[in-house]
C-alpha cells in the first residue's frame, strides 16, 4: 500500500538513492554523490517540508523535491525534481504527490509553482501538461571539451591579447555583486538554478569574475570552479562583439584547472547573442528544456 508524506524526516541518504536509482535511465547522468546532492539542493533552495515522498511501506518509491523562494517578486516553489522507480511507473504516484502538493502550496499561500522539464522527458512533461502547467520559456544546455573551448580562443589570439595588453580592462574576483549594474547586463533572465538567489545561496563554492572598463564593470561571469559550470555570463551590450566575452571564458577556465568540460544550463532560446556564442566557440546542444509554471 502506497503512503505519503512530507519528506523532511526521511534520512537524505535514502532520498539520494531513490533519485539516483529512479534518474538511472535518465537523458541526463544524475547519479549524483551525497556531497553533490547536497550542494545542488542548496543552490537551488531545497526545503523538504516542501516536498512529499510515496512510500511502500519503509521504501521511498517516489518523490517531488521542491525549493523555495522568490521568482517575479512573488513567494514560489521549483520542482528541483520528481521521481518515480521504475517498477511504480504508470501508477497514478506522480499525479498523486503533485496533487497533494498543490493543496499544500494553496495552504501555505504560496501561489506560483515552477520547474523545468527536459523536453525529451515525455511523462513528466505529460503530467505536468495534464495538472496544467504551461511552457513560459524554453532552454538550451550545452556542453564543451576545454580543449576545443582552447582551439577557438587560439584563433582569436591576437585580438585577446590586445585586450590583455589594454591597461583600461582589468578582469577581477568579485567577492561582493553588485547586482543591480550586472542585471542591466542582461537581455533575458536566467532560470532558477542560476538566477541570483540560486547563487547567493551557494556563494561559498561558486565564483564572480568581473571586467571592469576604466574603473566601471562592463562584464561579469559566475561559475562553479570545481566543475567550470556557468549560472550566469553576461557583457555590456555595448561592449560586444569586442571578445570580451571569450577573454571571460578563458579566465574561467584558467580557473576550473580540474575540469575537462564547460557547460551552461539553460540559456533562454531568445538570446540569439548567447546561442551564437556557445555554437561558435565549439560548444554542443546536449539537452533543451522547457520551462513551466503553474499559478495555483
Ligand atoms: C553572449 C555574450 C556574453 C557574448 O559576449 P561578447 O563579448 O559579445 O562575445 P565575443 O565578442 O567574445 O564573441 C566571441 C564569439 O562568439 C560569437 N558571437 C558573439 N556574439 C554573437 C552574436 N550576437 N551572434 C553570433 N555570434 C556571436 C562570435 O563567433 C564571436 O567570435 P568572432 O567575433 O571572432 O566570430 C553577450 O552577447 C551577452 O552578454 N549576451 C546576453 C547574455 C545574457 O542575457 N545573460 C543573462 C543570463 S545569464
Amino acid at each position: 500500500m502506497i503512503h505519503y508524506k512530507s519528506l523532511e524526516n526521511t534520512d537524505e541518504k535514502i532520498i539520494l538513492e531513490t533519485h539516483n536509482n529512479a534518474f538511472s535511465d535518465y537523458q541526463v547522468q544524475m547519479n549524483w554523490t551525497l556531497p553533490q546532492f547536497q550542494n545542488i539542493n542548496k543552490q537551488r533552495g531545497v526545503r523538504y517540508d516542501l516536498s512529499i515522498g510515496a512510500f511502500d511501506d519503509d521504501k521511498l518509491v517516489g518523490f517531488i523535491i521542491n525549493g523555495a523562494g522568490d521568482w517575479n517578486n512573488k513567494p514560489t516553489v521549483y520542482d528541483c525534481g520528481t521521481g518515480i522507480i521504475k517498477e511504480y511507473r504508470h501508477t497514478g504516484i506522480g499525479t498523486e504527490i503533485l496533487l497533494r502538493l498543490i493543496t499544500l502550496l494553496r495552504d501555505m499561500g504560496i501561489f506560483q509553482y515552477l520547474l523545468e522539464v527536459i523536453k525529451t522527458n515525455e511523462n513528466a512533461y505529460q503530467l505536468y501538461l495534464k495538472q496544467g502547467f504551461e511552457i513560459i520559456r524554453e532552454f538550451d544546455c550545452a556542453v564543451a571539451e576545454i580543449a576545443r573551448i582552447k582551439k577557438k580562443i587560439e584563433e582569436r589570439k591576437e585580438d585577446i591579447q590586445i585586450i590583455l595588453n589594454d591597461k583600461d580592462f582589468e578582469i577581477c574576483e568579485i567577492t561582493q555583486p553588485n547586482w543591480d549594474i550586472y542585471k542591466k547586463f542582461w537581455d533575458k533572465p536566467p532560470s532558477w538554478q542560476n538566477s541570483i538567489q540560486s547563487i547567493e545561496r551557494n556563494r561559498e563554492v561558486l565564483a564572480i569574475l568581473g571586467i571592469n572598463h576604466k574603473g566601471t564593470p562592463v562584464g561579469y561571469a559566475a561559475f562553479d570552479p570545481r566543475n567550470a559550470g556557468i549560472a550566469q555570463f553576461a557583457i555590456h551590450p555595448e561592449y560586444r562583439r569586442r571578445k570580451l566575452g571569450i577573454v571571460l571564458l578563458e579566465q574561467i577556465i584558467m580557473r576550473a584547472p580540474t575540469a575537462k568540460r564547460v557547460s551552461i544550463i539553460n540559456i533562454d532560446k531568445r538570446l540569439s547573442s548567447f546561442i551564437g556564442f556557445y555554437e561558435n566557440l565549439g560548444f554542443k546542444l546536449f539537452a533543451e528544456q522547457y520551462e513551466m509554471m503553474k499559478i495555483i
